[in-house]
């Protein structure tokens, strides 16, 4: 069933679970996702970017996604990922996302603000739930000062007067994770006293971006199959479900289903040279991507939560 976000975030947050938040682009990616939230019996989100968009057409894909939702057994949202301003915010939602995300963190706290506010009000005036993101996401060297990496990651009373003036649904917070496949030299830092803090504070359901697990037989498969990555790291399980213990209750992934997708079509390809039916490419890359997704739900909880 197609539900807001908050729908499925609010009883994350109070259970202690989190739900994975999938990035799609298309009707394999789409169907990984919802079957196998499915199967589990969990809640998941399946965020659709601005890239995405311009790939794949704004009502294209959200129709796809709409209609596998909304003929599941279990709770979906669609949910965009870091809108960039008002109107293309408005425009998701006119298209059918039922959670959106205002990205307005690279500005100064007061815009930040009064941007995420101007949103929240008119996605709440037709019935959608809001991600709004506070602190800077990076990649954190070891050697970077103190002062100077906290600089990047969220203040906690700043994190109490931005949901107090914005009125925001759900809150990213940057607390050391980081976008990609390279997040780090070595297991990166996370910063659970500051997640829970924040967690202390706030009652609403918090956001990790940046959630990927870059799994290491997924990247030596990457190698195997032909593929170059350099010293790829991502967030290990453990510390992402302590996270969700402590007010983590949205984790977005994007990067471990692209590696997956990739190494089921670099492997096809490369056992069958003379395979060309797209079904033979893709459905080994979509089984894949599946049992990744099968892995996040049990790390963060959400499995049979639906
Ligand atoms: P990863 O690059 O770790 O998958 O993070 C994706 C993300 O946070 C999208 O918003």
């Amino acid at each position: 069933m197609l539900v807001t976000g908050s729908e499925i975030l609010v009883p994350a947050r109070n259970g202690k679970y989190g739900v994975p938040s999938f990035n799609t682009n298309n009707l394999e990616i789409t169907q990984a996702i919802i079957h196998t939230a499915e199967k589990l019996r969990s809640p998941v989100l399946v965020q659709i970017s601005e890239g995405a968009r311009k790939y794949a057409g704004t009502e294209d894909l959200t129709n796809l996604v709409a209609d596998l939702a909304r003929r599941a057994s279990v709770p979906v949202a669609i949910h965009l990922d870091h809108g960039s301003s008002y109107e293309s915010c408005l425009s998701a939602i006119k298209a059918g996302f039922t959670s959106i995300m205002i990205d307005a963190s690279h500005h100064q706290l007061a815009e930040n603000i009064l941007e995420t506010r101007r949103v929240v009000e008119a996605a709440h005036a037709m019935g959608i739930t809001v991600e709004a993101e506070l602190g800077r996401l990076g990649g954190i060297e070891e050697h970077i000062e103190v002062d100077e990496k906290d600089a990047f990651l969220t203040d906690p009373d700043e994190a109490v007067q931005f949901v107090e003036e914005t009125g925001v649904d759900y809150l990213a917070i940057a607390i050391g994770t980081s976008h990609g496949a390279y997040k780090g030299k070595g297991r990166p830092f996370i910063d659970h006293a500051r997640i829970a803090k924040i967690g202390a504070m706030l009652s609403i359901p918090l956001v990790a971006h940046g959630s990927s697990g870059v799994p290491p037989e997924i990247v030596q498969r990457f190698r195997d199959s032909g593929g170059e990555i350099g010293e790829a790291f991502g967030i290990a399980d453990d510390d992402l479900a302590q996270a969700c213990q402590h007010g983590i209750a949205k984790v977005n992934v994007d990067t471990d289903l692209r590696l997956a997708f990739t190494v089921g079509v670099r492997e096809v390809l490369q056992k069958n040279p003379k395979e060309f039916d797209p079904r033979k490419i893709l459905g080994p890359a979509r089984d894949l991507m599946a049992q990744l997704i099968e892995h996040k739900m049990k790390v963060l909880g959400s499995a049979g939560k639906a």
